[in-house]
């Protein structure tokens, strides 16, 4: 048996759309369903060598060694609810012409954080936020105060599942997600499970024993321009079709789902969006599933080149923030103690900080 499809409640589903979303607990973590399958090295043309049912479990057997499991309820709920892209329009992908896109990263930079206390230099700092979807400050105490003052220059703490201020701390897993764990963080944006994403994230260092743990960023709008001269199709089709993510923990199930390239009515790019960890499964319905796999796997592949990471050097009283809406952010994998606070603000508090600063 060498089968490339597997038809479920009468429907052929894929099987590289299979082989991502398995449900045994090598595929996906059990409690958070967070996706544990790397889904960008698997094989296009991977096939079924066998499968069997037994009850309401699918095991299926794949020609690149694997095995995963299956609920058949599920996989018939995903046939049910196949997507298809929104309709084209006649408006292309395009970018803001008044920040700096970058495709390699500038150098890693920090303001001296007493820039908070002082209007003109904020405004600097701000517009270095504004151009490159980040900026970095150093010599800040320890503690959540210079956190907190760096979230009112930028709007207000924004609440969420986390807290208001969240404390990130190697080795104590206050919630069900890989940000707590030690190992490399692919990049990613936060709050692809809520409807509105965060609109900047604030990391504070406040102690570091150990190696590794950089923080990467990737300019994703740059990102997403570079992937549409490569691939004008795929690019349309990632601002036409949603993507659903969710997060799950005891007492909590969050779904939200947007396209990957968000655009306004006029197709200019507002946001970029993707989690691979959270994403739910969903099937783009016939025609469109080889088109939808191959432009968000094309994306992927650029964003994630390691010739476009800024790698951004730790230490305790330094102070990074990122637009959420526009840099993707992960971690290389660290030892020893690592911890941080962070905090999220909301975008359109940052649109109008930088109205009020005459930068827009
Ligand atoms: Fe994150």
């Amino acid at each position: 048996m060498a089968e490339d499809s597997l038809t479920i409640a009468g429907e052929a589903i894929p099987a590289r759309w299979l082989r991502d979303h398995g449900e045994d607990e090598a595929s996906r973590h059990p409690d958070s369903l967070q996706r544990r399958t790397d889904t960008f090295a698997i094989d296009s043309s991977v096939q079924i060598t066998a499968c069997h049912v037994d009850g309401d479990r699918l095991h299926i057997d794949w020609s690149d060694g694997a095995t995963t499991e299956h609920s058949v309820d599920g996989l018939t709920r995903v046939v049910r609810d196949r997507r298809a892209p929104a309709p084209a329009t006649d408006r292309p992908l395009r970018f803001p012409d008044d920040i700096t896109l970058w495709s390699r990263p500038p150098e890693p930079s920090a303001f001296d954080v007493g820039v908070l206390d002082d209007d003109a230099l904020w405004r600097e700092a701000l517009d270095h936020l504004r151009r490159f979807g980040w900026v970095a400050f150093e010599g800040a105490e320890l503690g959540d105060e210079p956190t907190r003052r760096l979230a009112a220059r930028l709007g207000y703490v924004r609440n969420s599942i986390f807290g208001d201020i969240w404390p990130m701390n190697s080795g104590a897993f206050e919630h069900q997600d890989s940000a707590y764990e030690s190992f490399a963080l692919d990049v990613h944006t936060d709050g692809t499970y809520s409807h509105d994403a965060p609109g900047t994230i604030i990391f504070a260092q406040q102690a570091r024993t150990g190696d590794g743990g950089a923080s990467v960023l990737v300019d994703g709008f740059a990102a997403a321009r570079d992937f549409q001269a490569l691939n004008p199709d795929g690019a349309d089709l990632l601002t036409r079709y949603s993507v659903r993510a969710h997060f799950i923990e005891p007492g909590l199930h969050l779904v939200a789902e947007r396209p990957p390239l968000r655009v306004d009515p006029e197709g200019q790019l507002v946001q970029v969006s993707f989690n691979n960890y959270d994403r739910s499964p969903v099937l783009p319905i016939d025609g469109f599933v080889d088109a939808v796999i191959d432009a968000y796997n094309g994306f992927r592949a650029i964003f994630s080149d390691p010739a476009r990471a800024l790698v951004h050097p730790w230490e305790p009283g330094r102070l990074l923030v990122l637009d959420n809406w526009r840099c993707f952010h992960g971690r290389t994998s660290f030892t020893g103690e690592r911890r941080f606070l962070g905090c999220y603000t909301n975008h359109e508090d940052l649109e109008g900080a930088y109205r009020v600063a005459g930068l827009a």
